[in-house]
């Protein structure tokens, strides 16, 4: 048994939370789109092809924004593809997976499942084979009223109302050689200066986000942010970070220090992004998009990533996650949410099939992988504002990292309702942690929402079509309260939850 203490102030609040937090990222790539959230024909689909089952596990996880087309599929798409009756849609080669689109799914399909499964759309902009003009003219078809060729060409399609988009990406990782149309740092920059200047002069009351590094790993990682922002500085809002997580040296505790690999690149890129401030002596604050992040190593070959003969909706990296991925993935949701004044957007990269949470079969059943079950309760009960979670816990060396504590946590404060949750990850894989938390100025006369732990003895385990359930959340028993004090005990190698509530708060 090792013993650990969490302790929060309602004096150290980090941030308000920024709800875009849990996003996730719908990409035409493998199965993600046909026969992941479209598949006209599927027992559960509606009268437009999207399939009842997967949008009822969507909203269960609760995503609050989901990015679309892309991906590296942007940087070859023509969005007029997708518009328009779907007999006369074009059926075309996507070189980013080497597959055959063929289009039956589009702008307006995404934005109808959004407001179905109750989320806002964020979309995309091709910077690879096109550039400014593509993007004012997707965005006037996008979010103008009326009254000029493209929105009436909406209307035309079926949507009277703009779909009134908020959040628009200039791009997708235009660093990576992989990129159709890659571009140099310089070349990025200006044109997404430029793309973004235009976009603006047609909707004003856009967010916009500039690519920054595919992975902190890249030969100009830093650089590349430094050069971007030095020119679309006052043009944009954010810079986007990507990360893939992987079990390189196969061993549980040295994955887990991605949490705190996470947490330091962010904290590099906000450094980078508020030096090119200080330069520019300007007060305004460039905040970061973390677009694209999840647990992927195990589909990584190049079989993996594209099949020959251009298929329409291959398999492609339909990872399945265990336990220990879903453990990392929690985590890593804490350190977005510590993080929280700088990191307003982020999304777990992709939604189905394609390293999803949910998975599916066609013409079959829809299932929820491990690493949907801390996203879902995360996205759930982080509300309100982040306190700075102050923790003593014994530590380990690991390759990546000089000193990693066996407990991560995080803290969410909800004013409006009184309720407090706490996250807690055990990151010792064979003692159970004592935990005391001290929940200052939040009130004495706490009761218990809910506590819950996400375990199981074997961190390879996972959730499969037969058998679904197998990694799940159960009931965490015996959280013991004491005043402003709680004191819980945590299972070797879990995530865990804990919510309560005062009224009596100062
Ligand atoms: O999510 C899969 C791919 O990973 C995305 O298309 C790309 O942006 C990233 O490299």
């Amino acid at each position: 048994m090792i013993s650990a203490r969490l302790v929060v102030d309602t004096d150290f609040v980090i941030s308000e939370l920024d709800r875009r937090l849990f996003g996730t990222f719908v990409e035409h790539m493998g199965r993600c789109v046909y026969t992941g959230i479209y598949e006209p024909g599927h027992p559960t689909a509606d009268e437009n092809g999207l399939r009842g089952d997967v949008m009822a596990l969507t909203r269960e996880l609760g995503p609050t924004i989901v990015r679309y087309p892309g991906g590296n599929f942007m940087s070859g798409y023509n969005w007029e593809d997708g518009v328009g009756p779907k007999n006369q849609r074009p059926t075309r080669l996507d070189l980013a997976w080497y597959s055959t689109e063929t289009n039956q799914f589009g702008t307006h399909e995404f934005v109808d499942w959004c407001a179905k499964v109750g989320t806002e759309p964020m979309l995309g902009v091709n910077m690879g084979t096109r550039g400014p003009d593509e993007a004012r003219q997707f965005l006037e078809y996008c979010n103008h009223p009326g009254g000029t060729t493209l929105s009436k060409l909406r209307q035309a399609n079926g949507a009277e109302k703009p779909f009134d988009v908020k959040f628009w990406c200039l791009g997708n990782e235009m660093d990576g050689p992989w990129q159709i149309c890659q571009k140099t740092p310089d070349e990025y920059g200006r044109i997404a200066q430029e793309t973004a200047k235009v976009m603006r002069m047609v909707d004003p009351t856009i967010t916009l986000s500039a690519c920054g590094s595919s992975n902190h790993d890249m030969a100009t990682y830093a650089l590349w942010e430094r050069t971007v922002l030095e020119q679309c500085f006052e043009q944009v809002d954010f810079i986007s970070l990507h990360t893939y997580f992987e079990n390189k040296h196969d061993s549980t505790e040295e994955f887990f220090a991605n949490i705190e690999v996470t947490d330091t690149y962010i904290k590099e890129i906000v450094a980078v992004a508020d030096s090119v401030a200080a330069r520019k002596h300007s007060s305004k604050r460039i905040m970061l998009s973390f677009d694209e992040w999840n647990v992927w190593y195990k589909k990584r070959a190049v079989e993996d990533l594209r099949k020959p003969g251009w298929p329409v909706a291959p398999r492609l990296i339909e990872e399945v996650y265990n336990h220990e991925d879903a453990l990392l993935n929690g985590g890593a949701m804490m350190a977005l949410i510590n993080n929280a004044d700088r990191v307003k957007v982020a999304c777990l990269a992709q939604l189905v099939n394609v390293i999803g949470p949910i998975m599916t079969e066609p013409g079959g059943p829809a299932w929820r992988q491990t690493i949907f079950h801390p996203f879902a309760l995360t996205a759930k009960y982080a509300q309100g504002r982040v306190l700075r979670a102050v923790t003593e816990s014994p530590s380990y060396e690991a390759k990546t990292f000089p000193e990693v504590p066996y407990l991560y946590g995080a803290v969410t404060d909800d004013e409006s309702n009184g309720q407090t949750a706490v996250f807690a990850l055990n990151r010792h894989l064979s003692e159970e942690m004592e935990l005391s938390i001290e929940l200052r100025g939040l009130g004495t006369e706490r009761q218990l929402v809910t506590a819950q732990e996400l375990y199981h003895p074997n961190v390879k385990a996972t959730n499969t079509k037969d058998e679904p359930d197998t990694v799940s959340p159960a009931p965490l028993a015996n959280v013991q309260i004491d005043g402003e004090k709680l004191r819980v005990r945590l299972k070797p190698g879990s995530w865990n939850l804990i919510v309560t509530s005062a009224a009596n708060r100062s």
